[in-house]
């Protein structure tokens, strides 16, 4: 056995020999396997300082890279086949994805120094003879990255992609605004990055903590930046998925363009980027000039990101300064609606049909459904797995990311010494046990469910550190939950996993991730004396 992770479908090992690389070891590249050869090329060269010269080498001294329809046909265009013969390598993928997630599986085999960005001195590179077989069990294999609570600027998410495709997850779902911060330029409207992308001081802990970082905080990227991150991302087969979240979470632009809030209800222009955490009352007025505004702001998001699916949050309205607004009310009369949750369903259901008319899709968080989603939009299924059995059940597409089990925000251990505990514990076991598909869906039911999704929040996390603690080793984890196709959660060899855990360790130290280490926390990834708020017992099974 390898200890390969996210363990692959089939590997036999040929009794203990190897091939090992030297400086004649050629890397021949085919039609469909161009970014995976200067991937290579780039990765392995900086670790090994080998040449890797393209084409082949003497006597079958060679790693050859081929896209090959047979594959396809086995194992879909994400799967690939790995052999390693004393005659030579061949990676074989159903397409230039699964070519790329061969070689995800190629470095692995070659050790952990593998991993730095320079040759250590008295190192070979052997591969062990072997013949591997692998595909994906989901489409969608996602993380949620939060950089609008904190900024995460563009080098860390360049990172995170690398540590993405490292553990062959293919979507980046980038949540780029918030109350607390607009994180992209929007050409049209400079305000909402001039005023919107950072705030005077900072909550410091949960927001409930007495503490304050009274430093300003900020940052965004430009749409040059965005560019180079959806490029650098599609290079290794991601596909970043950008959330402008709408009519909650909105405070950051209203601040910057007051006449996006309720100004009937509330003085508007008394409004700053959020300072602290929660659920901020202060959402988006359901007006004309409000879907004009972001229509504008869609088009450049559309401009940017190419990916079919865009998601406008949706989540978390308030809708207290509905209920208090004469306009908001009016609205509700003239459109002949229920209440404020058809307002929010209104309100949705207008961008869903104005991406759809783009040939784009809406994904939403799972409040999406209340008061009835648009044909085509998929949901996020936060608050449990309810909103995405419904959203299966109704015929839509659904990313499971349940809070309960894959909010990596939340706390990994008991002890009193976790950095800022909130939430539920989760364990690198209890993220292993997750299930991403719910018992009592027939078969075309589950067939909805594209995938699964960790979410990172990051009210709790100031630097890239922090969150490199809250996701490793757990995305380990989640990454063998989306990729391999497991047993049922109870009869899952955690004990294997660990196992394979040993080598992966020291792959994540060679990359230079600041995982929580399995004894727990090291002096210098404690937070003593900021109260974050752990709950009690385990989560609710909903
Ligand atoms: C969410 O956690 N509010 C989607």
């Amino acid at each position: 056995m390898t200890d390969v992770i996210p363990e692959p479908r089939y590997v036999v090992s040929y009794g203990g020999g190897f091939f090992e690389l030297d400086p004649d070891t050629g890397l021949a590249a085919g039609e469909g396997a161009e970014h995976t050869e200067r991937w290579l090329r780039a990765t392995l060269g900086a670790a090994t300082g080998l040449p890797l010269p393209p084409g082949g080498g003497t006597d079958g001294n060679v790693i050859r890279l081929t896209v090959d329809s047979s594959v396809t046909k086995d194992l879909g265009t994400e799967g690939y086949r790995l052999a390693v013969m004393p005659t030579g390598v061949h990676l074989a993928g159903g397409g230039p994805a699964g070519l790329f997630w061969g070689a995800q599986t190629l470095r692995q085999l070659l050790g952990p120094d593998a991993y730095r960005r320079a040759p250590l001195p008295g190192r070979s590179w052997r591969l062990p003879l072997s013949h591997l077989q692998d595909s994906p069990r989901f489409p969608w294999r996602g993380l949620m990255l939060d950089v609008a609570r904190h900024f995460m600027p563009k080098e860390g998410v360049l990172r995170y992609l690398d540590l993405m495709a490292a553990h062959k997850l293919n979507v980046f779902h980038f949540h780029l605004t918030d109350d607390q911060g607009w994180r992209v330029r929007i050409e049209r409207y400079p305000r909402l990055t001039e005023v919107g992308s950072w705030r005077t001081r900072t909550k410091f802990g949960h927001r409930a903590s007495p503490l304050w970082e009274e430093k300003p905080h900020g940052g965004f990227y430009t749409q040059d930046d965005i560019r180079e991150i959806v490029a650098y991302a599609a290079e290794r087969h991601i596909t970043v998925v950008p959330e402008i979240d709408v009519p909650g979470h909105s405070q950051a632009a209203i601040a910057a363009y007051p006449e996006l809030g309720n100004t009937d209800v509330i003085d508007t222009t008394s409004l700053t980027v959020w300072d602290s955490w929660g659920i901020s009352p202060n959402v988006l007025a359901p007006t004309d000039n409000t879907l004009r505004f972001y229509e504008g702001v869609f088009e450049e998001v559309l401009g940017l990101f190419p990916s079919e699916f865009v998601h406008i949050g949706g989540d978390e309205c308030r809708k207290d300064q509905w209920r208090a607004s004469p306009a908001a009310q009016a609205r509700i009369k003239e459109l002949g609606l229920a209440d404020e949750d058809e307002l929010q369903s209104w309100f949705i259901g207008h961008f869903a049909k104005w991406l759809s008319a783009r040939g784009r899709r809406l994904i939403g968080w799972d409040e999406i459904l209340e008061g009835g989603i648009a044909e085509g939009a998929a949901v996020s299924s936060w608050r449990g797995y309810g909103g995405g059995i419904a959203a299966a059940r109704a015929g839509h597409d659904v990313v499971m990311c349940p809070e309960q089990h894959v909010y990596l925000d939340h706390r990994q251990a008991a002890g009193a010494d976790e950095p800022v505990p909130i939430g539920f514990v989760r364990t690198l076991e209890d993220v292993y046990r997750f299930e991403p598909v719910p018992p009592g869906l027939d078969e075309s039911q589950a067939r909805r469910i594209l995938g699964t999704q960790a979410n990172v929040w990051t009210e709790v996390m100031e630097d890239h550190a922090r969150v490199d603690y809250q996701a490793f080793p757990r995305l380990a984890a989640f990454a063998e939950v989306a990729w391999s196709t497991l047993p049922a959660p109870g009869e899952r060899d955690f004990a294997g996993f660990e196992r394979r855990m040993a080598a992966h360790y020291r792959r994540l130290d060679a990359l230079g991730v600041a995982y929580r280490p399995p004894a727990g926390p090291l002096p210098w990834q404690q937070r003593p004396g900021v109260p974050g708020r752990p709950i009690d017992g385990p989560p609710p099974n909903r």
